[in-house]
């Protein structure tokens, strides 16, 4: 090694993280390149003042733990004033937030941003989240679901204000998830969007670490990087000049969500609406805790301050905790759907991205031992550091909470269809149940082969599926609205599905 790869030595050995350069002498030619500018964009200092954080954080973690409800005393649940409710509100009222939200996108005022950055380890497909089909009789992948959902909302938007209107969507990806959803797009011709209105950019990866604190090699002459966590979204809005993008476009409004949500109401009019009538500048949806244990984040205040509250993190009494009216007093859960202005956005990303805390997660990270065999642990053996997007609600001057129906909007795919929670299944039954409940609304009729009326079921709990399969395209129907015309008083067998061929055929029919 010598002159520039000399420089790279020295300024690793003064990181204390040599050993990345072991196995430097049996890379080939390309390998060496590739760790060479691997290196290179990583700066000694800030390496080594990683790998320090990354290893006394977990230490403190580990020596923290069993110390549950350290936060007790100072939670007090979102108060009133700040949450407003899908549910305990009148038509009125929800039409009224409608007609605004529907306002501010009929004026091109609103993004909506996808995090799509992460690895779905869980899930354990080869490929980003959300290119994956549940199942439904379409066979639509999440990706084109949420792309039918923009182009149905942004439909909406004109038919009620009279203008042309664009969603720009925002998605973030990762060196993970880049290349494949990018080919993924333009495989699918952007579905029906306009390329330009679709902004794909990158979030930073770091290094995984071990617990004494060395960052890990993965390969001979590659480090195990992970992506930065949803939170790397405020650097990566910098990085990748995503603020000044939204500028140019006049957006003030930004709807941020996650891949894997399959009922996810993409720039959702009342929502949106709800935030702008409050002068909001930052805001979340909830739904309502199923239950005391439920691990899910809690939006509360801790002294004062907005934030969401880890279920580690407080007390069974405290998690058990009712009002007189029997729902739980931190009953709150986050949905990791948020509003934004973009005045607030510019704000994390210029003031106050680095007080955000860097959480750890402790995974399993394969990597070559000293004689450079690959060994696949058993144990998590490696520390990844993390931001989270919701750790910005404190900075917030004026934090909104939005309550809605889980039944309506949110379900989840994280795991394999082996776990029991969270999987494709429950993905799929998610959305089918909720179609059949539209359906219903509109005046059909299920009946089976032989013309007999299925028994309708009004309310279906928990993961029970639908009676019948019934799906209907985004493209039709946004919120289950304008579907009468088409079903009403409508014998229909299932798997019955609404798209756009149908809709037309039905119409021609009347
Ligand atoms: P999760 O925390 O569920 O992680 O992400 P994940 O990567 O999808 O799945 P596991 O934990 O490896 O099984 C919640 C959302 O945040 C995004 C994900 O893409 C998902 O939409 N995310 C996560 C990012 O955009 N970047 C990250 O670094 C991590």
């Amino acid at each position: 090694m010598g002159g520039p790869e000399e420089a790279i030595r020295t300024r690793l050995e003064r990181a204390g993280q040599a050993h990345l350069l072991r196995f430097w002498a049996e890379l080939e030619p390309t390998q060496r390149a590739s760790l060479r500018d691997t290196l290179a964009q990583l700066d000694a200092e800030e390496l080594s003042e990683h790998c320090k954080r990354a290893a006394e954080a977990c230490a403190r973690e580990q020596g923290g733990r069993g110390q549950a409800g350290r936060l007790q005393g100072n939670l007090e649940p979102i108060p009133a004033e700040v949450l407003g409710s899908v549910c305990r509100s009148d038509g009125a009222t929800r039409a009224r937030w409608e007609e605004e939200g529907l306002r501010q996108i009929s004026q091109d005022k609103v993004a909506v941003l996808l995090l799509a950055g992460g690895q779905g380890t869980r899930l354990g497909v080869p490929y980003p989240k959300g290119m994956y089909d549940v199942g439904l009789p379409s066979h639509k992948t999440l990706y084109q679901i949420q792309a039918e959902r923009i182009r149905r909302v942004e439909q909406l938007a004109t038919e009620r204000f009279g203008t042309q209107c664009v969603i720009p969507w925002y998605i973030m990806t990762s060196e993970f998830t880049l290349g494949p959803t990018e080919k993924f797009f333009q495989e699918h011709n952007y579905f029906h969007l306009k390329k330009s209105n679709v902004i794909m950019f990158e979030q930073r990866m770091l290094p995984a670490v071990t617990f004494d604190g060395k960052a890990i090699l993965e390969e001979k002459g590659k480090l195990a990087m992970a992506p930065d966590g949803n939170g790397g979204l405020y650097r990566a809005l910098v990085d990748n000049k995503i603020l000044e993008d939204m500028d140019r476009r006049g957006i003030q409004f930004i709807h941020v969500y996650c891949v894997d949500n399959i009922l996810v109401k993409m720039a959702d009019p009342i929502f949106i609406g709800f935030c702008v009538s409050k002068g909001a500048d930052c805001g979340a949806k909830v739904v309502e805790k199923a239950y005391p244990t439920e691990p899910v984040g809690v939006v509360c205040r801790v002294d004062g301050v907005c934030q969401v509250v880890e279920y580690s993190e407080i007390t069974l009494e405290t998690a058990q905790m009712r009002n007189p009216d029997g729902r739980l007093t931190f009953s709150a859960g986050n949905i990791c759907n948020h509003f934004f202005t973009r005045g607030f956005l510019q704000e994390i990303a210029e003031k106050f991205e680095p007080q955000l805390k860097q959480h750890v997660a402790i995974k399993k990270v394969s990597f070559v031992d000293e004689e450079g065999n690959l060994v696949k642990p058993l144990k998590p053996n490696g520390i990844k550091l993390e931001k989270f997007v919701f750790d910005v609600f404190q900075f917030s001057k004026n934090f909104v909470a939005f309550e809605v129906l889980r039944e309506d909007e949110f379900s989840p795919l994280k795991n394999a269809d082996t776990a029991d929670k969270d999987t494709p299944t429950t993905a799929r039954q998610a959305l089918l149940s909720q179609h059949y409940r539209w359906a219903l609304r509109a005046g059909a009729i299920f009946v089976d082969a032989n013309g007999q009326r299925i028994p309708e079921k009004h309310s279906l709990s928990g993961n029970e599926g639908s009676p019948v399969v019934c799906e209907i395209s985004p493209l039709v129907s946004y919120f289950g609205e304008g579907l009468e015309m088409y079903l009403k008083a409508k014998n229909l067998q299932s798997p019955f599905v609404l798209d756009e061929a149908v809709m037309k055929s039905m119409a021609q029919h009347e």
